[in-house]
C-alpha cells in the first residue's frame, strides 16, 4: 500500500502539488493521467522517496518517509524522465551495479531475465552512450525492475518505444500485474496498457481532479471525462 497525505510541494512561488491526498492498495494498477505540467511527475518522485514534499507524509505499507531505511528503498522500483544509467558502462555493467546495490540473490540469472523481458540481449554488452532513445528506454526499464520491487513507479513508460519496444512494455506490466505488484504509472495514452489498469487518477493544477475505477468504463469515456476534468 501507498499513501500519500497532504502533500504539497511548490518551486518558488508556484504550487506545484497542493495538498494531495490519495491512497493506493496492494496489488492495484493505477495510471496518473493529466495535461503537461499538472505535477504528475513530482507527485511520482515524491511518493517514489527520491524527492521530498514541502509538508504531508509519505506511508509505504505501514512506514512513514521520515522512517525511512534501506530496506523500503528496495521495496520501490522507479522509472523517471532521468535514466539513472552510466554511459560509459555496458548495459550487463549497468544492471549489475544496481542490482549489487540491492543485494539482489542469483543477480546473473536476474540480469538475463530482465534483459530479455525488455528485448536487449543483443545489446548486452555494448555501452550505454551507443543506445538509441528506445533501448535507453528498454534499460531504464530493466533497471527499474532488476531488484524485483513490490511498487513500482513509472512515469511515461511508452515513451520512445518503437511497436515491438510497446508490446514488449505492455507484457511486463501484465506479469507485474498477475503477481499483485503495485503499480502508479504516468501515461498520456488512454489506449496503450490501459486494458490491465484498476483505478485512473487525474491530475490537474496540482490537484486531484478524477479518481475513478476502471470498471464499467465504457470506450470513449475516459476521454470524454478527461477533458471535463481539465478544461476547467
Ligand atoms: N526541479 C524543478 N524546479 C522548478 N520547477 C519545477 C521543477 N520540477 C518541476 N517544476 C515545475 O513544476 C510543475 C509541474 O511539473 P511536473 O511535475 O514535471 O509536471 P508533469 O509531470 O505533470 O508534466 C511545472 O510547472 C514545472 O515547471
Ligand atoms: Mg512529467
Amino acid at each position: 500500500m501507498i499513501e500519500g497525505i497532504n502533500l504539497s510541494k511548490t518551486y518558488g512561488n508556484r504550487n506545484v502539488l497542493r495538498d494531495i491526498s490519495l491512497m493506493i492498495p496492494k496489488g492495484e494498477f493505477t495510471a496518473v493521467l493529466g495535461p503537461n505540467g499538472a505535477g504528475k511527475s513530482t507527485l511520482l518522485k515524491i511518493l517514489a522517496l527520491i524527492s521530498k514534499p514541502d509538508s504531508g507524509e509519505v506511508k509505504i505499507g505501514k512506514q512513514s518517509f521520515v522512517n525511512l531505511k534501506g530496506e523500503l528503498k528496495r521495496k520501490i522500483g522507479i522509472l523517471s524522465h532521468s535514466s539513472f544509467l552510466y554511459p560509459e558502462l555496458t548495459a550487463y555493467e549497468n544492471l549489475r551495479f544496481y542490482g549489487r546495490l540491492y543485494d539482489v540473490r542469483h543477480l546473473e540469472e536476474q540480469i538475463i531475465s530482465v534483459i530479455k523481458k525488455v528485448g536487449l540481449l543483443l545489446a548486452l554488452n555494448e555501452p550505454v552512450y551507443t543506445f538509441s532513445r528506445g533501448m535507453l528506454q528498454r534499460l531504464s526499464i530493466a533497471r527499474a525492475l532488476i531488484h524485483s520491487p513490490e511498487v513500482i513507479f513509472l512515469d511515461e513508460p511508452f515513451t520512445g518505444l518503437d511497436q515491438q519496444g510497446i508490446s514488449l512494455l505492455q507484457d511486463v506490466l501484465k506479469d507485474l500485474k498477475s503477481s499483485q505488484k503495485t503499480i502508479l504509472m504516468v501515461t498520456h495514452s488512454f489506449e496503450q496498457g490501459m486494458e490491465d489498469i484498476d483505478r485512473i487518477l487525474i491530475i490537474n493544477k496540482g490537484q486531484i481532479a478524477a479518481d475513478f475505477p476502471t470498471e464499467n468504463l465504457q470506450s470513449g469515456d475516459l476521454k470524454r471525462i478527461y477533458f471535463e476534468k481539465v478544461a476547467s
